[in-house]
């Protein structure tokens, strides 16, 4: 197949997606494909076109990439793309839509507030900060609506940490999330094709939790596969991760973030990626190796689920 390899584009995820994206295109042409990799930019319609591929691998990251506007070209041009369609990419961005609708279908979520920089600024949502306190307590987290790889994640300490906490989170996007903490394991069920991979289990070294460097840099977070969660949980976890998925509208692949709470043993779901990093400390590649699935593997049946 002839396969456009969309990768870098302008989000801050650019080198993530850089990354993933020559591994991918290693792989595609170790299948036997004729591969062509293009750097999102001003030209993609058009080279998209000039190119007429059979399929575009999207291996983008972040915004524009994986919010589905770079789908919403993709099914103007009419290219077949691999991962989830427009509705579900919006609705994996927006940490607000997807928290509702886990609400909405009963997929329990940390609890949470989400206010847009106006109810600040013209509505006096700072009058409401302290009853929100009261009912997430401390430490909370605030987290922007719409970024990734624990961009402008803050933990508040102390309601005297959470302005300046906002004013982070507010400089990468213009809503808000105030969510309970969940002190306990990070998990990570990755789903292809329908089904629930292994889960990896994140166990950060240094850090106060698994933040951007850690996440990228070979070494700094320790690695679990499959996590040592017992068999029960580990059921619970992957069809919770299932129901997300599915909740969203995801097709193809996907990666669900969880959290379980070290002292209730409740799983909760934070997020769902729509489109997993494949670099080589990403963990979708990690959980299904774990299932026997080279990466090569791994990026044909991705690419066979294309439409
Ligand atoms: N409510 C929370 N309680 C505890 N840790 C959290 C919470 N929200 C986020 N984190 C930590 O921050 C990481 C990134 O959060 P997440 O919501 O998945 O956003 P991102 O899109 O940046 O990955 C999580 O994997 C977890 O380690
Ligand atoms: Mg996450």
């Amino acid at each position: 197949m002839k396969v456009a390899v969309l990768k870098g584009g302008r989000s801050l995820e650019r080198n993530v997606s850089l990354r993933s994206g020559a591994r991918v295109e290693d792989a595609l042409e170790r299948l036997g494909h004729e591969v062509h990799g293009i750097d999102v930019g001003h030209d993609l319609v058009a080279r998209l076109r000039e190119l007429r591929a059979d399929a575009a691998f999207v291996a983008l990251h972040g915004r524009d990439g994986e919010d589905g506007t770079v789908q919403e070209l993709l099914e103007i041009v009419g290219v077949p793309y691999t991962g989830s369609r427009v509705g579900a990419c919006m609705r994996c961005a927006d940490k607000v839509l997807a928290k509702h609708a886990f609400r909405a279908s009963g997929i329990p979520t940390p609890d949470f507030f989400a206010f847009s920089e106006a109810a600040f600024k013209e509505l006096g949502a700072t009058e409401a900060l302290p009853a929100i306190e009261e009912r997430l307590g401390f430490p909370l987290v605030v987290k922007p609506s719409d970024q990734g790889s624990a961009l402008g994640i803050k933990f508040a300490g102390a309601a005297t940490d959470v302005p300046a906490a906002l004013v982070a989170a507010f400089s990468y996007s213009d809503r808000v999330i105030l969510e309970r903490h969940v002190t306990g394991n990070d998990l990570a069920v990755s789903i292809l094709d329908g089904e629930a991979l292994p889960i990896v289990e994140a166990v950060p070294r240094d850090e106060d939790f698994y933040d951007f460097e850690a996440r990228y840099e070979i070494g700094r977070t320790a690695f679990v596969c499959p996590a040592e969660i017992g068999d029960e949980l580990t059921r619970q976890a992957q069809e919770l991760a299932l129901r997300a998925h599915e909740t969203l509208g995801c097709e193809g692949f996907s990666r669900v973030d969880l959290l379980l709470d070290a002292q209730t043993r409740e799983l909760t779901v934070l997020e769902v990626n729509a489109i997993p990093g494949l670099t080589e400390t990403s963990l979708l590649p990690q959980a299904a190796d774990a299932a026997g699935i080279s990466f090569d593997a791994l990026v044909e049946r991705v690419l066979a689920l294309a439409s």
